[in-house]
């Protein structure tokens, strides 16, 4: 990436996704935003809009949104970084514009104008995360007024720094915390799903108007919240969802997080043996249960294989299943049977654990 100049023109931006998510991410921002995409980086997607505006805040597969002040990826992993990102921080931006959009864009708190550096490094450098974060400041001296008090938490304005290797990508935080968290999901299961996990299932399985989806192991209800949000943005036409759970707290769980969502068909049953018709839902979408918190390696296999069977004999042919777990083997095994088409695979890290998306498709019986 070219260091960025003073530019009259909208400034680029960038969002942060969940590592694996990149090109799902991509899609969306191209897609929903007639964005251009200039570069993907593992974790970053840099991007630029036509304008920016609060529309930026309703991407579902971005962790956060930013607004860039510079970028690189000159960085030598040695000492004189640290005085290039305070250069490129004091010269290379116009803090004041960025400010402005910012302001126009992200949710003011009220108060005294507070604010925050965030910094990020991954890789080998010479120096500290601290040092980095040190030389930003510098290089933020007398860019916001003298009056702004900087502040741990809830800070009006968040500047972020972030190193990957010879790459750094600098700006101005768009979103909160409700981008990545959703304002809907007050109950928490233990393996409750990432909503931008969920949301990235979601646009794969492309469900359509008049389509019915199934989450067939529910949880807190992620997947089955993510699907009615995005019909609805869509707006052409509603999506029916049917989900359940085995487990009755997960099951209250998706009823209280799913109440201000929307509609939704929930019932407690064991996914193996489903009181469902034959050949009545268009789209599976699910994770089912994976890492030690749920199953051991052994229930995997024979409780992946049930499954497998009874979603094969109530999808339609030509229907779509987009599925989440650790372990694909398990998974291909149990689905060999039935020969679903491969269509995708995404590999994501999600909290640490790698985790592999697969999307399928059921052939003509
Ligand atoms: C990883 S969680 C699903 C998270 C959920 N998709 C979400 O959006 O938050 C897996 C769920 O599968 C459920 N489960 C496990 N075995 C099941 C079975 N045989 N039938 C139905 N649900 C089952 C567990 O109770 C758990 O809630």
């Amino acid at each position: 990436m070219a260091r960025m100049k003073k530019t009259a023109e909208v400034p680029p931006c960038y969002a942060m996704v969940l590592p694996g998510l990149e090109a799902i991410a991509a899609e969306e921002i191209a897609s929903d935003l007639g964005g251009d995409i200039r570069k993907t980086l593992r974790g970053i997607v840099v991007f630029r809009v036509p304008e920016i505006t609060e529309q930026l805040l309703q991407l579902r597969t971005t962790e956060d949104v930013f607004v860039l002040a510079w970028g690189t990826d000159e960085l030598t992993h040695r000492a004189l970084d640290l005085k290039n990102i305070t250069r490129w921080t004091a010269s290379n931006a116009d803090w004041q514009r960025l400010l402005q959009i910012h302001h126009a864009v992200h949710v003011r708190p009220k108060g005294k104008p507070t604010y925050h550096l965030v910094t990020q490094l991954t890789g080998q450098h010479v120096y500290h995360r601290s040092a980095a974060r040190e030389a930003l400041a510098k290089g933020l001296a007398g860019k916001f007024p003298a009056t702004w008090k900087p502040a741990e938490e809830n800070a009006a304005v968040e500047v972020w720094l972030t190193i990957q290797k010879q790459t750094a990508v600098c700006g101005l935080r768009l979103s909160d915390r409700t981008m990545r968290h959703r304002t809907y999901k007050t109950e928490h299961l233990p393996a409750s799903l990432r909503p931008t996990v969920a949301a990235a299932m979601v646009r794969l399985a492309e469900a359509q108007a008049g389509m019915t989806v199934l989450d067939p192991m529910c949880g807190a209800g992620t997947l089955l919240a993510e699907q009615i949000e995005s019909s609805r943005r869509q707006g052409k036409g509603i999506v029916h969802t049917w989900g359940g759970d085995r487990d009755l707290n997960a099951l209250r769980a998706a009823v209280t997080n799913l109440r201000r969502v929307g509609p939704t068909i929930l019932a407690q049953w064991d996914s193996r043996a489903l009181p469902l018709a034959t050949h009545s839902v268009d789209r599976i979408l699910s994770n089912p249960p994976f890492g030690k918190q749920l199953s051991t390696p052994e229930e995997i296999g024979p409780l992946y294989r049930e499954c497998a069977s009874e979603w094969n004999r109530v999808l339609r042919p030509h229907g779509v299943a987009v599925l989440l777990v650790a372990e694909m083997e398990p998974l291909l095994e149990a689905l060999r049977p039935h020969r679903w088409r491969p269509v995708r695979r995404l590999r994501v890290q999600i909290l640490g654990q790698t985790a592999t998306i697969s999307v399928w498709r059921k052939p003509e019986e």
